[in-house]
């Protein structure tokens, strides 16, 4: 069998070692050095989520103590399952071999920052993409653009150093920064978008569109506060 075939049952959970004694000894061979090969490649993106998050709780936990206050209010992290690996190579007609994967799917790992305020978000973004070892790829500003259904969020892709015992390899993820409030509407939206199978009756997406401009008008309103406050104790300190 090609190496192409073997790794979609790799993928795709169909392949099963343990019922392999009747097979070749050289398929034997292949089947679980591909296994291996597969294994290790999702183990980079593993790490990789280690890397940026490791560095993400670096910088909440130094910025809460430097400046008496958390610009991150959640972290959260996923790895994307060899099925929707599978699936997502077979939507975009892309060879299954593991360098074409590396370079078409920008999102194996994925890293969500929730942010406050919606300046946080840009803070947090230069944070960590100021750092020398982290490569920005792709950047799509979907906070100062949003979508046409009022989607909301900072995208980037981003290229971190993973060390291994064989040598350095750079590897992608994709980062969403985004405020409490559009992540509150991305959550539902996504919900509703499944629920009705990509289907939503347009009555129902004007409503997720007025939502969204609640939600922003909320953003607006609570990073002025939040600055009149900060301003007041700048007053009382001196
Ligand atoms: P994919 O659609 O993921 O293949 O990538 P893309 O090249 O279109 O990138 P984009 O930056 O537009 O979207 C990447 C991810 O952002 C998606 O997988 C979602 O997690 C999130 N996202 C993008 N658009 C929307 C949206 O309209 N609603 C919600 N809830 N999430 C979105
Ligand atoms: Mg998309």
């Amino acid at each position: 069998p090609s190496r192409d075939l073997l790794l979609h049952e790799a993928l795709t959970g169909e392949m099963n070692l343990s019922e392999l004694h009747f097979a070749e000894n050289s398929h034997i061979a292949d089947m679980k050095s591909l296994r291996n090969d597969f294994t290790r490649f999702m183990m980079l993106y593993k790490f990789a989520i280690d890397e940026v998050t490791t560095k993400i709780s670096i910088l909440q936990e130094e910025f809460s103590l430097v400046h008496d206050y958390n610009p991150i209010e959640h972290l959260s992290s996923r790895l994307k399952s060899p099925e929707s690996i599978m699936a997502k190579v077979a939507r975009l007609q892309c060879e299954p071999s593991f360098d074409n994967i590396r370079n078409t799917l920008h999102d194996i790992a994925g890293v969500r920052i929730t942010c406050s305020f919606v300046s946080d978000t840009y803070k947090v973004f230069d944070m960590l993409t100021n750092q020398k070892d982290i490569r920005i790829l792709e950047v799509k500003d979907y906070i100062k653009n949003p979508k046409e259904n009022g989607y909301k969020s900072l995208h980037a892709i981003l290229e971190v150093p993973v060390f291994m015992s064989t040598g350095v390899e750079p590897v992608k993820v994709e980062v969403q920064i985004r405020t409490i409030a559009m992540d509150f509407w991305a959550s539902l939206e996504h919900k509703i978008y499944y629920k009705y199978n990509k289907d939503v009756p347009v009555a129902l997406l004007d409503e997720l569109k007025v939502a969204a401009t609640t939600a922003s008008q909320l953003d607006a309103t609570m990073e002025r506060l939040h600055d009149e406050v900060k301003q007041l104790d700048v007053d009382t300190t001196m």
